[in-house]
């Protein structure tokens, strides 16, 4: 078995798991039951014992946004890396690989021990990893698979000395293959700041024999003053450098050029601008990272979605419900329901009323949210009352799957179908 087949099968084992407190909002009386025979129960989200707050995700809208980033993929001729950090759930992944995603993306080394231990076998670490603990296990994983593609950033000179001397004195036979991460302006997040700087880490990897260039990457998404022009013209570098590499033989063993960037807000111009890549010397895999897209949202993401700009090749769809109850409604202006911020994302906004169960969300408005309270104005005369049911769409992905560790999938009537297992 292998690729996709067996991720998928590895995450079909965490069914097997037991439902008990480490799981919230799901029913009291589920407790020792496995997630797999809770799922075949189909309960009702509404009568099935769940308890409130509980966060739902949508199968049609995970469905549609999972099938419909791979086939924008596809369709311009990107291969896909997902990034893990999103939902850190490899039920997930393996649905993204078995849509044809070239690998998952992480952050840090404990999301690529996720991924290992769940059969991933392509991980592009979009992170320049300097401990030797981490560099240890990844030599370690290197050398006890060699089917394993496992790619990381480097952004300075130190910093492939430190990888090299670590990889080294781990004793790792197989080298590390390693990106260049252009900066994606000044003052941008990390990455080398400039050309020469980009060329100086090369010309170090060139020298450490533990390390491989493979390509160059970085993250549109930290453009300053981002527009498409100025997103365009970042990327127009990173080709630019990779084709410089490339002439200086930089790339000397590597078998394909990366060139990587691209999250959930401007994958129409990484499109864009990756189709302009001249030949090298060598086939190039110009590899696409969103991670967002696979929920989506209510608030950030919706506004700056891609596929505002080009609507034509399709739309994402909002994946996150967040059930809380009125458990308070102490004057004709105000209400509280029982969600807060251990449960909802609210670094990027706060969340917004999208419904009341057998009621309407009308005026509805969260003005605040409190560890374990969110905050409505209510206009004077809305009937809502203690007891009802609200819920609230979130912003923004990463931040609210990282607050529930199993979280129920929901059919269009209301059906729990499935869980999905998130690891943080
Ligand atoms: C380096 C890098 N690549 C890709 C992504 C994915 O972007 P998004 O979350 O918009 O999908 C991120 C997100 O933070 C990132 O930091």
């Amino acid at each position: 078995m292998g690729g996709h087949e067996r991720v998928a099968a590895l995450a079909a084992g965490l069914a097997g798991e037991r439902v008990d407190h480490r799981f919230k909002g799901l029913p009291p009386d589920a407790d020792g039951l496995t997630v797999g025979e809770l799922a075949a129960q189909r309960r009702g989200l509404f009568d099935g014992g769940f308890t409130t707050p509980v966060l739902v995700l949508s199968e049609a809208a995970l469905g549609h946004n999972l099938d419909l980033l791979e086939r924008y993929a596809q369709e311009h001729g990107l291969s896909f890396a997902p990034h893990g950090k999103t939902s850190m759930a490899p039920q997930l992944f393996a649905r993204q690989l078995e849509r044809g995603a070239w690998g998952i993306t992480v952050a840090v080394p404990h999301q690529a021990r996720v991924c290992r231990e769940f059969g991933v076998s392509r991980i592009f670490l979009a992170n320049e990893v300097v401990d030797p603990a981490a560099l240890r296990w990844i030599g370690g994983q290197l050398d006890a698979d060699p089917d394993l593609t496992f790619v990381t950033y480097v952004d300075s000179v130190r910093g492939v000395e430190l990888m090299d001397t670590a990889l080294r004195e781990a004793g790792t036979r197989r080298a590390l293959d390693v990106v260049v991460e252009l900066a994606a302006g000044e003052g941008a997040r990390t990455g080398a700041r400039t050309e020469a700087d980009c060329a100086a880490v090369a010309e170090a990897v060139a020298g450490a024999p533990s390390l491989r260039l493979v390509g160059v990457a970085g993250y549109e998404g930290e453009v300053p003053d981002a527009d498409p022009g100025r997103v365009a013209a970042w990327l127009r570098r990173l080709v630019a450098l990779a084709a410089g590499l490339d002439a200086a033989g930089r790339f000397g063993s590597a078998e394909e050029i990366v060139i990587s960037a691209g999250g959930s807000a401007w994958f129409d111009v990484v499109a864009e601008v990756l189709a302009e890549v001249p030949a090298l010397s060598r086939p190039v895999r110009k590899l696409l990272r969103s991670g967002a897209y696979v929920t989506h949202d209510d608030d950030h993401y919706r506004r700056i979605t891609p596929f505002n700009r080009v609507p034509e090749e399709g739309s994402l769809e909002p994946a996150f419900r967040l059930w809380a109850q009125v458990v308070s409604r102490p004057s004709p202006t105000q209400a509280f329901l029982n969600a807060g911020k251990r449960d909802a994302a609210y670094d990027l906004g706060l969340p917004s009323v999208r419904a009341v169960r057998g009621g309407d969300a009308a005026g509805l408005t969260v003005t605040a949210l409190s560890d374990q309270h969110t905050w409505l104005s209510v206009p004077p005369d809305h009937p809502l009352a203690v007891g009802d049911w609200v819920a609230l769409g979130l912003s923004h992905p990463c931040t609210t799957f990282d607050k529930w560790p199993l979280i129920p999938v929901t059919a269009p009537d209301a059906t729990v179908t499935d869980y999905i297992r998130t690891f943080f």
